[in-house]
């Protein structure tokens, strides 16, 4: 089997690709959204630059998706279509706190999704994207840690993190942008069972 019939039949990479692919344009729909809801032009001018970053995942994901011949999935461009539009119209309702707490906990799940994209490409002997998937999985670091930074001082935030499981003490990955792993020992990223 030549190496893009394997990376297809690599059924956990191949769908994990379709599912980011789609999901970075949810990601950027809601922060459209999340951008026109809030007040101060910084923070609109901020979230703006994090929904540019997600438009550019979505394209480099596309380009490893038709270099390995995988389909974009019909299925999750929709379903991530209405998800991705859906938190958009949300922010403008939930007030100043909830789109940035949720976007934070985004964020912190979708790190170790480059870092498995790197497992499972290495499962099947191909190093070649590592660089590009560890710049895409430190930036959704950056982005979470954005997000955090905004409420770290806010009230509402014990109680959140105690019901839906991130914030000060709790985030679902273990990358730490101060002391970060280079490239060659990112492997060792998201082993873990939150990560
Ligand atoms: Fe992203
Ligand atoms: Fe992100």
């Amino acid at each position: 089997m030549d190496i893009a019939a394997r990376v297809r039949a690599h059924k956990r990479l191949a769908r994990l690709m379709q599912q980011a692919y789609s999901a970075e344009k949810a990601a950027a729909f809601a922060y459209q959204g999340h951008a026109a809801s809030v007040r101060k032009e910084e923070e609109k001018a901020a979230i703006h630059r994090i929904e540019l970053d997600e438009w550019e995942h979505r394209r480099e994901v596309r380009v490893l998706m038709d270099l390995y011949g995988v389909p974009v999935s019909r299925y999750y461009e929709v379903r991530f279509h209405i998800i991705g539009r859906t938190i958009s119209a949300a922010c403008h309702v939930l007030g100043w706190f909830m789109p940035y707490y949720f976007a934070g906990r985004l964020e912190s799940g979708n790190v170790c999704e480059y870092f498995r994209m790197i497992h499972y490409f290495h499962e099947l002997g191909v190093t070649a994207h590592d660089r590009m998937l560890y710049d895409m999985g430190i930036r959704e670091k950056e982005h979470e840690v954005y997000f955090y930074e905004r409420i770290k001082n806010k009230k509402a935030l014990a109680l959140f993190e105690r019901i839906f499981n991130w914030g000060a003490s709790k985030s679902f990955n273990d990358v730490d942008l101060e002391a970060l792993k280079p490239v060659e020992e990112s492997e060792g990223y998201c082993r873990t069972g939150r990560g």
